[in-house]
């Protein structure tokens, strides 16, 4: 085998809120969800283990889409309650070195200048490891609380990304690199000929700039995304450095979706070894084949039982459709989105009771078993798909399940030659980019 390696990257889902809160697991502290702990054991391990990056989801708002109450959600802790996500990036950077951090904020709550302002004082703090995801926004429930009674039409809102990646990438770069002089005895800090003004005016933004602190280590900070619908993969072939996806539910599919990917940044004039295409899987090992398959079991049937109304209260934020409609064995009929497009199209023709046993997992390839063999499956899936990595995830993780991939499954994967053993760059574009 040619051993290009592959990357790794994480999936906070879920984002910076309580975790293994409903599991027994001895050690939880529940009442302290919202410091940091857990998060900074979780880095620390990815970052020992040299994942390119970790992504925290987001949204903001408490849903009620689910039967039109909140209770649900307030209930279970499903979607909400979430911190901010840029906060922990700060913390984050301090306990680990090289790996990338990514909030994901949206271009539905920010003004541009604000985002872009925040994104180059994170670069700053951490030496050039964040990242930006940026999404579109997808429950009205958000839109309310941001001056709007629900979002623009799904295709409109990848237009005025469009415009809002233009604006921040452009001020991220107002300033050229060597605009910073600090000469104390002319004196000059920064040569006002190599600050630019962007005098932005558009569709949907006017700015002036430039933006008021130098250009971050990185300037142009990398960029995920994960649109899966057409506007959202034309919108990622255009700005997207690394793209995060499910990409269905076979291998024939991922590499699929990969290819298209590649064609549309061609299109687009971009080279397209320069945008990683990475796929969601949540693995779970142990030390035998039967103790892996015997949690995955206990975790489906959780899903499908215990917390049927959890998963059914998530599957209802993401698209606006209220999920209590429907009989739990009828395949759901025919139905439309402004939110998830993408994800909703897989479910037409499931019943809401085969959708929520899989929710957690990934429904189609089964990363279930010894450190051994589920690395073996990720390099033959790797091998017929041609790239990029996989961005591992697990809502409901916790201490031991960290300690299962960064100590078990990532070690195997490298004594392979799969995925890197040691970093070379500091930033986390160049990381990004080395293979
Ligand atoms: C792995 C993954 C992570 C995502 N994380 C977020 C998130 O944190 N916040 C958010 O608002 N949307 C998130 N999304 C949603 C996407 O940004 C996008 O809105 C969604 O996939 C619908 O896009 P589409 O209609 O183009 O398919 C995520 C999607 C995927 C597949």
């Amino acid at each position: 085998m040619a051993k290009k390696p592959f990357h790794l990257a994480w999936f906070l889902s879920q984002g910076y809120g309580p975790k293994s809160w409903l599991s027994d697991w001895p050690g939880s502290d529940l009442a302290r969800w919202m410091m940091p702990d857990l998060f900074i054991d979780l880095a620390k391990g990815l970052d020992r283990c040299c994942f390119d990056y970790m992504i925290i989801e987001d949204s903001s708002m408490v849903p009620y889409t689910y039967k039109g109450s909140h209770d649900t959600y307030l209930k279970y802790a499903a979607s909400t309650p979430k911190l901010d996500p840029a906060v922990l990036v700060s913390w984050l950077a301090q306990h680990t070195r090289h790996l990338g951090l990514v909030p994901t904020l949206s271009v539905t709550e920010y003004p541009p200048y604000l985002l872009a302002r925040l994104v180059n004082s994170l670069d700053h703090v951490t030496e050039g490891r964040v990242g930006w995801n940026c999404v579109t926004g997808s429950n009205d429930g958000a839109a309310q609380n941001y001056g709007r009674d629900r979002h623009l039409p799904h295709d409109e809102r990848y237009d005025l990304a469009d415009e809002f990646a233009d604006v921040v990438t452009r001020l991220w770069e107002a300033w050229e690199p060597d605009a910073v002089v600090l000469d104390r005895e002319t004196p000059m800090f920064a040569d006002g000929a190599k600050v630019h003004p962007i005098h932005h005016e558009g569709k949907y933004f006017k700015v002036r700039g430039p933006l008021n602190a130098p250009r971050g280590p990185q300037g142009r900070v990398p960029i995920v995304q994960a649109g899966g619908s057409p506007r959202g993969q034309q919108f990622a072939s255009r700005w997207a450095d690394t793209i995060i996806t499910d990409g269905g539910n076979s291998i024939a599919s991922m590499k699929a979706y990969r290819e298209t990917v590649r064609k549309k940044a061609i299109e687009n004039g971009r080279d397209p070894d320069r945008i990683k295409v990475l796929f969601l899987a949540y693995p779970i090992v142990d030390s035998t084949m039967e103790a892996a398959r015997e949690r995955r079991r206990l975790e489906e049937r959780a899903g499908s039982e215990k917390y049927l109304e959890r998963e059914l209260s998530t599957m209802s934020r993401l698209t606006g459709i209220d999920f209590s409609r429907f009989p739990l064995d009828e395949p759901l009929p025919e139905l439309t989105t402004n939110g998830h497009q993408s994800s909703l199209a897989r479910w037409i023709g499931k019943t809401p009771r085969e959708l929520v046993k899989t929710m957690s997992s990934k429904d189609g390839i089964d990363f279930t078993g010894t450190p051994d063999h589920v690395a073996g499956l990720m390099q033959e899936i790797m091998e017929e798909v041609g790239g990029d990595g996989f961005l591992l995830f697990n809502a409901h993780f916790d201490r031991r399940y960290v300690m299962e991939v960064c100590d078990g499954l990532v070690p195997e994967l490298q004594r392979r030659g799969l995925t890197r053993k040691a970093w070379a760059h500091q930033h986390f574009a160049d990381n990004l980019m080395e293979f």
